[in-house]
């Protein structure tokens, strides 16, 4: 049996008498001040385990092989000359793999069949006593695959797109209010404009990776993976096992952004391969193969509407979103959702249209749907600005609705004005009056061979939270273990819930021990959606109180030698919350400038304000927004993963190609939140701010390209050849 030991936290509680400490340590609350990451430590010096790296003794390796073409069957598989090689131990592939029961994903029926619906699908698998045995094993199977015509290319007239029921995380698929048609002839200045954002790949450090071994018939597998219960329950759904029989465990994971937020063909094929060679085996997709297997964000067209009268009140928002997913699933990015509620309008029309392609299949990343979505409607605001010669600020302002615009439902609190009116003054948009002081006028800013502008756009993301179980225990000692399957992706998921915890105990976070990323804990969701915290923190802090009060109520405030356990469930709670529109709302600001000699586009200065509740931890909290906000840079200027149309082949499959923002290109980056509360949410009342950061970014850059050029770009990324 592999160690699972779990990690102690760091910090011990203080010298002295921890129960006399405890009155005067009432007072002090955990959420709210910065704490260190629990983990840093072990990160930094090499010691926090990913999941290939737990030593399990006796393991085997497997390598993929992938298919060449992008829509065909698989012929043959010869495995004869892989079997011979030194260190083999075996071959998968779909005339020998074992069968799957359906879970409802196809993208994880692997090995099932002949048929092919994207290039880079595993076709087969190799395990061998090395990494450098399975690779060269890979190299010697023959795979006769019949290639048919592949169809690859997004288009805006594709005569195969259709209308969805709904579109990712639920939503319907169109929305209608009024007449927009009718909202548009009446407006006095007007914005038709078509909006094209890339297919982008996560790229988190980690790559998808599992460790599997069967054990008894039971199934442990460390798995790199924001999500470890709907792993294990889809495991043992596939596998045909009960419940308990799976167990996941997912400790430290390196980034996922969404490319790890449910099991990718990596787990299930580490699990098979395990079995068919009764080892241990370890599977670690290569950077290039993660570009096919582990998702990506769909590219996107928007066309966006927008009518307004002569005082800058919006008459009509019209915004029609397309984009593709695969032939195995439909994936539909909500990208036009965000224009349900951003502004206020009496005519508005929101469609998503999807078609099904001979390639990979795209999944959520980070800000789904808000991320490309905003880029179509912030710059459509901006636009519209300029041709109404109002301030970008201004105009978004006076648009501001009284509840939700679409669902007549009230705002559990909303601060997008407060965000911009504090941003624009930070910024310098505006003097500490209000006044506006930027020239509005593009093209007219020098600096040597740079053109320099500022541009605005808002940012929004739902705050949602999910049912989760978490389990408290106290110690006679007085000390207590909380535990919760969160994921820590990088977030400070751990640390923030050690203050959730602290404060619903009422103790310092020293006396606080906390577990997270093992799905034998109980069932939790996601680390996605940015409900992390909202949703694992509810279910600390219920378990936690309820401790406390068992402690208070049966054992006369005394913990007895045997310790005290609680487990909590929010189903309950979150099923029967009031209705609310309830999302985190900011601001970002930007000023770039653009080379009039090499038609170069450098981001000279990033501003964020946001308003996303409570926040927990001051430290984890500006790092998720500068994060979001790097990564919403890197895509106005650099990611781009481009499709070769005859093979369907993404041919930027590595960081040599696909390029991220590194340092050099990142300003500095400026973050700042007001203090909200909204007693709406959740015992905490955190909003989540995972996504947010990203959702806006590209937007305000191109708007300030914009100022600076008076070139409008509409397609991401923003390049030299949109400059010249
Ligand atoms: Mo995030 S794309 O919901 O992991």
């Amino acid at each position: 049996m592999t160690s699972t030991q779990r990690q102690p936290t760091q910090s011990q509680p203080a010298q002295g008498q921890p129960t006399q400490s405890r009155v005067q340590d009432a007072a002090q609350r955990s959420v709210g001040t910065a704490s260190p990451r629990i983990e840093a430590w072990d990160k930094v010096t090499g010691r926090a385990p990913y999941a290939v790296d737990h030593p399990v003794p006796g393991a085997a390796y497997a390598w993929v092989v992938q298919s060449t073409v992008a829509r065909g069957v698989v012929v043959d598989v010869d495995t004869s000359r892989a079997l011979a090689e030194d260190g083999v131990l075996g071959v998968l592939w779909h005339g020998n793999a074992q069968r799957l029961e359906s879970v409802g994903d196809p993208e994880l029926m692997v090995l099932q069949s002949a048929r092919i619906a994207y290039r880079g699908q595993v076709v087969a698998v190799v395990v061998a006593t090395s990494p450098e045995a399975a690779r060269a094993g890979a190299d010697l199977v023959r795979v006769r695959e019949d290639g048919m015509t592949s169809d690859t290319v997004l288009r805006i007239d594709h005569p195969a797109l259709y209308q969805p029921v709904q579109v990712n995380a639920g939503y319907p698929a169109r929305s209608a209010i009024g007449d927009v048609d009718a909202g548009l002839a009446a407006a006095a200045v007007r914005v038709d404009a078509t909006y094209r954002t890339p297919a982008e790949h996560h790229c988190a450090m980690e790559p998808h990776a599992t460790t599997a071994f069967w054990e008894r018939g039971c199934l442990v597998v460390f798995d790199g993976t924001q999500a470890s219960t709907a792993v294990s329950e889809t495991l043992a759904g596939l596998f045909e096992l009960p419940p308990q029989s799976v167990r996941v465990i997912n400790e430290h994971v390196g980034g996922g952004f969404g490319s790890k937020g449910g099991p990718k063909p990596n787990v299930v094929l580490a699990a098979m391969a395990a079995r068919l060679v009764g080892r241990p085996v370890k599977l670690a997709l290569t950077r290039q193969q993660l570009f096919a297997v582990a998702g990506y964000r769909t590219p996107t067209i928007q066309r966006v509407r927008l009518g307004a009268a002569t005082n800058g009140r919006l008459l009509a928002i019209g915004h029609d979103a397309v984009s593709q997913t695969s032939q195995l699933s439909e994936f539909v990015e909500q990208s036009a959702v965000l224009s349900r509620h951003m502004y206020a309008a009496p005519n508005r029309l929101t469609t998503h249209r999807v078609v099904a392609l001979d390639v990979p299949t795209p999944v959520w990343m980070r800000a789904p749907g808000e991320c490309p979505g905003s880029f179509a409607l912030e710059s459509a605001i901006d636009e519209l600005a300029s041709a109404g010669n109002w301030d970008p600020v201004r105009l978004r302002i006076d648009n501001e609705p009284a509840v939700h615009p679409e669902e007549q439902i009230p705002f559990s609190s909303r601060h997008l004005v407060q965000c911009l009116q504090e941003g624009a003054e930070r910024f310098g948009w505006t003097d500490a009056s209000g006044r506006v002081v930027r020239d509005p006028r593009p093209a007219v800013r020098r600096d040597g061979e740079w053109l320099v502008g500022t541009g605005v756009a808002a940012s929004t993301y739902p705050s949602l939270t999910w049912p989760s179980t978490a389990l408290a225990r106290a110690t006679a000692d007085q000390r207590f273990d909380v535990e919760v399957n969160a994921a820590d992706i990088g977030t400070g998921a751990r640390t923030v819930l050690r203050q959730i915890a602290a404060d619903a105990l009422d103790v310092p976070i020293a006396y606080v021990e906390i577990t997270v990323g093992d799905s034998a804990i109980g069932p939790a969701t996601v680390a996605g959606g940015s409900m992390g915290t909202a949703s694992w923190g509810w279910a600390v802090t219920k378990a936690c109180r309820l401790l406390r009060e068992r402690i208070e109520r049966d054992h006369g405030g005394r913990v007895p030698t045997g310790g005290v356990a609680v487990r909590a469930d929010t189903t309950l709670e979150i099923r029967d919350r009031p209705e609310f529109s309830r999302h985190a709302y900011g601001a970002q600001f930007c000023q770039a400038r653009v080379s009039t000699m090499t038609g170069e586009v450098r981001v000279d200065r990033l501003l964020g304000v946001f308003a996303a509740g409570r926040i927990v931890n001051p430290t984890t909290a500006r790092s998720q927004f500068i994060g979001g906000m790097t990564m919403g840079l890197s895509g106005a200027l650099l990611e781009r993963s481009v499709l070769d149309s005859r093979t369907g082949d993404f041919v930027t499959g590595d960081l040599a190609a696909y390029h991220v923002a590194v340092s050099a290109d990142v300003p500095r980056i400026e973050v700042a939140w007001l203090d909200e509360q909204d007693p709406h949410l959740n015992p905490m009342g955190v909003k989540g701010i995972g996504e947010i950061g990203i959702v806006g970014t590209a937007a305000a850059v191109a708007n300030a390209v914009h100022h600076a050029t008076g070139i409008r770009v509409r397609d991401l990324p923003i390049g030299l050849a949109q400059m010249i």
